[in-house]
């Protein structure tokens, strides 16, 4: 039978998000409802309120979450009632050629739940990246659940779920960082710190965190920056270079999203290193480079989505490392609120005040 709960709704472009009833249906086909026992704020719940990335109004914001499995559909087996799940933004299909080549990372099918959720009107909801998670229950393909050790906090648990991973998947997946590398990270939010966390985790020798606000860096070096740079009041290419006796990093990690960062990235590198690219420009953004430097530096340039996850592998083993107090999750939740308060949230984030906010119920 449908359930009627409590979720987040952005009602339209730029309109307050305000506490709705929503109606969650009971999981059809290879779906799952999930009881949510956290949710990270996070930057794209945002860019959905403010119009920016569709115009599917009314949206169910939230996606950073974890939760109990409360109810499958017919033919589910990778979950079961009672699982402790961290939700992931797309189930793979295990079959198209990027499955069968072993990357299910850019699987072409990858799909969310059939069914819609709706507002008691019977208006169909938009779940933010087809979770939809700053809800008491939400409706998710069952591919999209993947179990983990439930001694976690939940609130920890839930920022594996985007930006935590994309920052961690940044260094160890995409960045392929190694033991002894320089890296340096542009950019010290929590996709940032994550990347920081990522290196440390990969034994990176020398991890430089560059921002530009004194209050970033600080955190950054909790989480294992060795060296930091506020390129308000200097060069960061400079800079890097000098800690890199000269060379610049291994591997440059941005994650801010801009053409002056995307610049500095590129140019930071040492010869033959790699530039891993996390943060999202806007469609206008251009950036103009000497082809000789494009050629001439050899390397790589790569883009990070999702931090190249596979949720299966990667969502258990960094919870384990996380358990045993190899990696520090605890200090990406800067506070836990209430589903009430996620607009005053997306204040304290649009002004730089915390890392994550995580909604917790
Ligand atoms: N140079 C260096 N750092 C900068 C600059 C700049 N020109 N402009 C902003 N920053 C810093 C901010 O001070 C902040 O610490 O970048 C950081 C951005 O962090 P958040 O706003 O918390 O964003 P985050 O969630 O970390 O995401 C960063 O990654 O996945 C993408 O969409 C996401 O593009 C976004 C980026
Ligand atoms: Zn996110
Ligand atoms: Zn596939």
């Amino acid at each position: 039978m449908a359930q009627e709960v409590r979720g987040v709704i952005a009602p339209g472009r730029d309109e307050p998000v305000r506490v709705e009833t929503i109606v969650v249906p009971d999981p059809g086909p290879g779906e799952a409802v999930v009881r949510i026992q956290a949710c990270g704020v996070c930057h794209t719940d945002l860019h959905y309120k403010q119009g920016g990335i569709s115009d599917d109004f009314p949206f169910l914001l939230g996606h950073e979450a974890s939760g109990v499995v409360e109810a499958v559909g017919e033919g589910v087996t990778e979950v079961a009632p009672g699982d402790f799940v961290i939700l992931n933004w797309r189930a793979v299909c295990g079959q198209c050629r990027a499955c069968l080549r072993g990357r299910p990372q850019y699987c072409f099918n990858t799909h969310n739940a059939r069914q819609k959720m709706t507002l008691t009107d019977g208006r169909e909801l938009s779940p933010a990246l087809g979770i939809g998670a700053f809800a008491e229950k939400t409706l998710v393909a069952a591919g999209q659940c993947t179990k983990v050790d439930p001694r976690v906090s939940p609130a920890v648990a839930g920022l594996l779920g985007c930006g935590v991973m994309a920052g961690i998947g940044a260094a160890i997946n995409t960045g392929g960082v190694s033991r002894g590398d320089s890296v340096a990270v542009i950019g010290c939010g929590g996709v940032g710190d994550a990347a920081i966390a990522g290196s440390r985790l990969a034994g990176a020798a020398r991890i430089i965190a560059v921002d530009i606000d004194d209050r970033k860096l600080g955190t950054a070096q909790k989480l294992g920056a060795t060296h930091t740079v506020n390129s308000r009041d200097t060069d960061p290419v400079e800079a890097i270079r000098e800690l890199t006796g000269g060379f610049g990093a291994d591997v440059v990690i941005e994650a801010v999203g801009r053409p002056e960062t995307y610049r500095q990235a590129f140019y930071a590198r040492d010869l033959a290193g790699t530039v891993v690219l996390v943060g999202v420009p806007t469609p206008e953004m251009k950036l103009e480079l000497p082809l000789l430097d494009v050629f001439g530096r050899g390397g790589a340039l790569k883009s990070s989505w999702y931090g190249d996850c596979l949720p299966s592998r990667d969502f258990p083993m960094l919870i384990d490392l996380h358990l045993q107090g190899r990696l520090d999750l605890g200090s990406f939740v800067s506070e836990t609120i209430e589903l009430t308060e996620v607009e005053a949230a997306f204040e304290r984030m649009h002004r730089g005040d915390v890392l994550r906010s995580v909604v917790v119920f």
